[in-house]
């Protein structure tokens, strides 16, 4: 509290909660592009908001990245996360292990105490695999639980950026960039005005589903993703945001 006041955050918070129409901003100081220290406030800042709106039963669905984990870094063992479920949002998208999002469901769930559901699913498929998926027993057992998500945690990404770290082909970072994508969360890439403009095949949590949980949080900072934060939070409606210094200031410039 004391950090914030003497870094003026407050104010810049609730000039980011109307800009966007979001229901609460938490900034931490710094640049996680630059500072890991930002990128560890960042994690722990998560961590808290989380601690706050869990209930004893609640599904909780997580995305993968570097930032989720550092959340997952900072969570520690509580009786009412202990009552949880911890599941990925999305099937597999293409990041390296300790990045995806099953890793970190299983990975909160140890440092809680909670338990987790894991979905098994490859990045890239065939419709006709696809559609056998979806009849799998296994795979729609776990789609029931990830669907009745109360709270959904998620990082967000520079469009390109994750293009590139999960290896897309050049047809689909050309039609990226001929459709100005600038921001992505769970393999949907948005435009500056928060329009989808491209979404990736996958199992999991669809974009209605995020819009039907009651609590969305959104853990993303540095200051090269002020663009692309906007645009997911435009396309959201009333999220939570935890970011950083940085992050803030350059969205908060943005027209
Ligand atoms: C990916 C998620 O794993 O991480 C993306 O699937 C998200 O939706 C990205 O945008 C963010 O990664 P990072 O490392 O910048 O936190």
């Amino acid at each position: 509290l004391l950090m914030k006041e003497l870094f003026g955050l407050g104010e810049l918070e609730q000039e980011l909660a109307v800009k966007f129409g979001l229901s609460e901003v938490v900034i931490v100081p710094g640049n996680a592009d630059q500072s890991l220290a930002a990128k560890k406030a960042l994690g722990r800042a998560g961590a808290n908001v989380l601690l706050n709106k869990a209930r004893p039963g609640d599904v909780i669905a997580v995305n993968g990245g570097t930032t989720v984990a550092a959340v997952a870094e900072m969570l520690t063992d509580s009786p009412v996360l202990k009552e949880t479920i911890f599941v990925p949002s999305r099937g597999g998208l293409g990041e390296a292990v300790e990045l995806q999002a099953n890793y970190l469901a299983s990975l909160m769930a140890k440092k809680t105490g909670a338990s987790y559901r894991l979905m098994h699913v490859p990045d890239q498929m065939s419709e006709e695999v696809y559609r056998s998926l979806m009849n799998e027993p296994n795979i729609l057992d776990v789609l029931k639980v990830i669907r009745r998500a109360r709270i959904v945690l998620h990082g967000i990404g520079d469009a390109l950026a994750m293009a590139t770290r999960r290896n897309a082909p050049a047809s689909l970072i050309a039609k990226l960039r001929e459709k100005k994508a600038v921001g992505e969360a769970f393999g949907y890439y948005f435009n500056r005005r928060g329009e989808i403009v491209h979404r990736m095949q996958t199992v999991g949590l669809r974009l209605e589903d995020v819009h039907q949980a009651e609590i969305v949080i959104a853990v993303a900072g540095g200051a090269s993703k002020g663009e692309a934060i906007a645009s997911v939070c435009r396309g959201g409606s009333r999220d939570i945001l935890v970011t950083d210094e940085a992050a803030a200031q350059s969205m908060i410039h943005l027209l």
